[in-house]
This record gives C-alpha cells, sequence and structure tokens, in this order.
C-alpha cells in the first residue's frame, strides 16, 4: 500500500527534515515502495487516510514531528508509523526528562543544572566548572547550544536561550571526543567517532561543512565499542524506543563514555550518521529505509 514520507513540518529543523526526507523518499522508491512526499506544513495529518495512505515514515525532526505529537495522531488514526511511539519520542525530544531517567536508571550523563530566571548563575558556573554548555531541552541539530567559556556570561546567555520553548539546562564540558551509535530494531550499529573542525559539532558541521571527520569503525577498543553499544540500546530501551534511533556521546579524556541525547527521528541527509553507520554493517541506504519501514507499528 501507499506509504507517506511525512517531512518539512514548522520546527527549527524544517530544512533538515526536508533535505532527510527526500532522501528517504528516493531510498524507498529505489526499493521498490510506493512511496510518496507529505510535507506537514501543507498537508493535514488528519488527511492521510483521505488520500489512501497505509503506512506513514516519519522524517520530521524536531517539533511536533519528534516530539510525540504526530505519533499520537497518527496513533488515533490507526496507520502504523516508523519509530518510537509517543511517550518515547517526547521523553527522547526533552534533554531533560530524558537525562533525568537515565540517571535514576543508573546510566552515565553529565553533570547538570536546570536554568531559572531565579538560578545563583555564579554557582552553576561554579558547580559545573568552565567552560560549560547552554542548551534548550527541546531542540535538535544543536540549535540553540552554546559554549560558556568565561565567568559571569551564563546569565546573559540564559537570557538569550529563554525564548526556546521548554527548559533551558547547563551542562558540565567533558572535552573528549564526540561519538553516536545508531539503532536498527533490537541491533545497535557501529559507533561513529564524530571529529568536527568547528569548536563543537554544531549545525553548521553538521549540514554545511565538508570538513567535518567521521570515522566508523570508530577508534574505540572492542570492550568499549561493545559497551558504547550496550549503553546505547540501555538509553533507548529506558526511555521505551522502538523501530530505530540513535544516542549521542561524549567520551572523556579518562575514557570514560556519558550519554549526551537520544535522537528519536535521526537526520538522513547525505551528511547523516545513521546512514553511514549502516553502510559500515553493508546495508544500503535503500536497505536501511526499507528495514526501518519495515519495523512500522502502531
Ligand atoms: N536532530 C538531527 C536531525 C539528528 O539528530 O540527526
Ligand atoms: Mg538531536
Amino acid at each position: 500500500g501507499k506509504v507517506a514520507v511525512l517531512l518539512g513540518g514548522d520546527s527549527s529543523e524544517r530544512e533538515v527534515s526536508l533535505l532527510s526526507g527526500n532522501e528517504v523518499y528516493q531510498g524507498l522508491l529505489q526499493a521498490g515502495v510506493d512511496a510518496h512526499l507529505y510535507d506537514t506544513q501543507e498537508q493535514s495529518l488528519f488527511d492521510l487516510k483521505k488520500h489512501g495512505f497505509e503506512r506513514v515514515f516519519i522524517v520530521l525532526h524536531g517539533g511536533a514531528g519528534e516530539d510525540g505529537r504526530v505519533q499520537a495522531v497518527l496513533e488515533t488514526m490507526g496507520l502504523p508509523y516508523t519509530g518510537c511511539g509517543m511517550l518515547a519520542s517526547g521523553l527522547g525530544m526533552d534533554k531533560l526528562r530524558s537525562k533525568m531517567i537515565w540517571q535514576a536508571a543508573g546510566l552515565p550523563v553529565p553533570d547538570f543544572a536546570v536554568l531559572q530566571d531565579d538560578t545563583d548563575f555564579d554557582a552553576v558556573e561554579a558547580k559545573l566548572g568552565l567552560p560549560l554548555f547552554v542548551k534548550p531541552a527541546a531542540e535538535g541539530s544543536s540549535v540553540g547550544v552554546v559554549k560558556v567559556t568565561e565567568k559571569g556570561q551564563l546569565a546573559a546567555v540564559y537570557q538569550d536561550l529563554k525564548q526556546y520553548r521548554g527548559a533551558i539546562i547547563a551542562e558540565t564540558f567533558i572535552g573528549g571526543g564526540e561519538y553516536t551509535c545508531g539503532i536498527l530494531g533490537s541491533e545497535a550499529l557501529p559507533s561513529i567517532k564524530i571529529v568536527p573542525k568547528t569548536e563543537f559539532y554544531d549545525y553548521e558541521a553538521k549540514y554545511f561543512r565538508d570538513d567535518t571527520e567521521y570515522l566508523c569503525p570508530a577508534d574505540l577498543s572492542d570492550a568499549d565499542e561493545a559497551l558504547m553499544r550496550q549503553l546505547a540500546m540501555q538509553a533507548f530501551e529506558v526511555i521505551g524506543g522502538r523501530g530505530w534511533g540513535r544516542v549521542d556521546f561524549l567520551r572523556g579524556v579518562d575514557g570514560k563514555l556519558y550519554l549526551l541525547e537520544i535522537n528519536t527521528v535521526p537526520g538522513m541527509t547525505t551528511h547523516s550518521l545513521v546512514p553511514k553507520a549502516a553502510a559500515q554493517t553493508g546495508r544500503t541506504f535503500s536497505q536501511l529505509c526499507l528495514e526501518i519501514l519495515e519495523h512500522a507499528t502502531l
């Protein structure tokens, strides 16, 4: 039956979603799937059935498409969709709640603090140390992430970021390397080490620069690779994840691993990570798309 590839939407990651969605659409066509593009900014979700769609491939990043709202609508309409259900989506898109759950489950996360109007910013700087990162809890693709390097800067950064939905969190700087681990069904894919040429793996390094280096296989020992994959799977399962996703890590200079965040609709652009990890396992992009679709459920 007909498959709708949901893309676009109205989040701050709209442009990324358009790129991802078009790749997935091509990949599905190549696999022989009767796929069609469906921009949720132009067409209503509630018309999906009227247009004859029987399944949905969600490639919306951020906002309603990744935080559970779209999932809840599809669930209610009885249309099977790819990826996480509404609860895992909501938790995954909220960097504060996902961290709290991981912490409660004994999984390693960097120290963090929630920033509010009445926060003692000097005390947070002192507790977490400098540099530190400040980020909106509900954005993706590093939108709104700021590195604070100087004493006294945190309060002003918080004022700038307050405009974003959801909590604003400060997080201790880990410093070693950035890694990521994709999940496909019940399989954790090989990890990838990301070596950005920018200060950190920001929006530009993610999508526009061709000098970001990706190592897959990464530079980990077999034991550390196994540990990262195991942590990724645990982090995914403890929020109730299903289908596919991607867990981002930091690895301190001492080799300790920290969970950074989870993405329940990972990027599928030509620069993106899950396709690179899948390629390492011998899957073409088209096979990857088909496999994600086959996990679609209600
Ligand atoms: N939020 C972007 C799309 C990612 O994590 O890949
Ligand atoms: Mg993200």
